[in-house]
């Protein structure tokens, strides 16, 4: 009764599990069984190209027998340490982030994902600042816990209202294609544009009174949402509103750190150094579940007397911080960083191209190897092909195509995102955007004059 073939293993798998982001009839699962590099295969053979790195967290590529090891030599000394022990994993860690994270960032506290290290951002926020509101964009996603949830600026958060954390206030998103600020002008200089959306949060800050936020919470680039990459003076000059206002600025790295950019973490591109900064996904490449907060020293300072009333069993669970190192020094060993930002050029060229090509193709947006490419009916009208929170059939379709194709690739309405293994190589994007290529006509067949 409890053994099955691997035949078997997506069936069973429905019988009592419970599937999140879900309804649970419509759920249909790939079966999958191994993965190595930038491939993963299914219970019957079929090997899919991995352009979303599983949940766009697999940076290092999946199967590293670098990390491999280095958990399975945890497990055999030392799997789990109470949360006030002192481990050689958690030691080298620490030291490893506070040399790669940016400026003075030298404390960090450990959660077991993205939504966790999110909460305990704000903790952290709200009790340095003794200030409880807190800003995030509408183009957002910071988790599904409730504060995170609350966080969030995207349709995700509608179905928990009105029972999330409160004290959260949402602005707009520095996004060009759809501007809201830019609809009759939309060739604005960027300098003017970027000026807007500061003058936008500004306004927000003064309405809102900036005696009352703890702070500015922003994905460095957003990712799920679109892959929105903030224009050039941005990120400074968020910094310099937080500056400003006594407010302290929190860069969502969750997705877009670990070399996902083509940087160690987004924000290096601007040269901004954020008060907090939260990690997961990338941070272990997701062998393990592992999530971040990096504070700068003046937050680590504030609890020298005081406590801090919060923690997890699994605050640094050994095994995951194990699998942290290896996988950021295997990062490092090979320059996956580096390769990133290379290979990102090659992507971005290789996307302009099918834009040059595809009626359907409105915009391409893209920074390392972080891209999305947004489909309208129309070029002129900018008609998304999905609808704000909505993923019609012609997407649905694109998808199954590329899936049938052995491409696994995710598709977030109307935009379609390429966020393959740091370690693909020029030649598999290239294969995987071939079959995107071909996909791209289901859209096309959708375009109006
Ligand atoms: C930017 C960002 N923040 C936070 C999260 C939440 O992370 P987790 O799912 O590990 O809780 C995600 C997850 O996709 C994310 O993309």
């Amino acid at each position: 009764m409890f053994d099955f073939p691997d035949d078997q293993i997506a069936q069973v798998s429905l019988e009592h599990n419970f599937w999140t982001w879900s309804a649970q009839g419509g759920v249909d699962p790939i079966p999958v069984t191994r993965a190595e590099g930038v491939y993963f295969w299914d219970a019957h053979g079929k090997r899919y190209l991995d352009f979303n790195s599983m949940m766009m967290c697999v940076n290092l590529g999946h199967g590293d027998p670098r990390v491999i090891e280095a958990i399975v030599a945890q497990a055999r000394a030392l799997p789990f340490a109470h949360g006030s022990m002192a481990t050689r994993p958690l030691a080298e860690l620490g030291r490893l982030l506070a040399h790669l994270t940016p400026g003075d960032m030298d404390h960090f506290l450990y959660t077991l994902g993205g939504a966790e290290a999110n909460e305990n951002a704000i903790k952290l926020a709200r009790a340095v600042t003794g200030r409880h509101k807190i800003l995030t964009r509408y183009r957002s996603y910071h988790g599904a816990t409730a504060g995170a949830m609350a966080l969030t600026g995207d349709p995700r958060r509608h179905s928990w209202e009105p029972n999330l954390m409160g004290g959260v206030v949402h602005f707009l998103d520095p996004y060009r294609y759809r501007s809201t600020f830019h609809r009759t002008n939309p060739d604005i200089p960027e300098a003017e544009f970027t000026r807007d959306y500061l003058n936008h949060l500004e306004e927000i800050i003064t309405y809102e009174g900036p005696g009352t936020i703890a702070a500015v919470m922003v994905e460095s680039v957003t990712g799920t949402n679109g892959i929105l990459i903030p224009p050039d003076g941005y990120m400074q000059g968020v910094r310099a509103l937080c500056d400003k206002y006594g407010i302290l600025m929190i860069a969502d790295e969750v997705m877009a750190g670990f070399g996902r950019t083509g940087k160690w973490f987004a924000v290096d591109h601007w040269g901004v150094v954020p008060d907090l900064m939260t990690m997961a996904k990338g941070l272990t490449s997701s062998y393990l579940p592992l999530g971040a907060v990096g504070m700068r020293p003046f937050i680590a300072e504030h609890f020298r007397e005081r406590v801090f009333q919060s923690g997890l069993t699994y605050s640094g669970h050994t095994l995951t911080l194990a699998a942290a190192v290896a996988n950021i020094k295997a990062m490092m060993e090979d320059d996956v960083v580096g390769q990133a930002a290379a290979r990102g050029v090659f992507l971005r060229q290789q996307l302009m191209d099918l834009g040059e090509k595809h009626p359907s193709i409105g915009d391409v947006r893209s920074i390392g190897l972080f891209a999305g490419v947004e489909l309208v009916k129309n070029r002129e009208t900018r008609e998304p092909l999905s609808p704000f929170n909505q993923t019609t059939e012609p997407m649905k379709r694109l998808r199954k195509f590329c899936l049938e194709r052995g491409l696994n690739i995710f598709m977030h309405w109307n935009v379609v995102l390429i966020v393959p293994p740091l370690i693909i190589t020029e030649e598999l994007l290239a294969e995987g955007l071939a079959v995107l290529d071909e996909a791209l006509a289901i859209a096309d067949a959708e375009v109006t004059e």
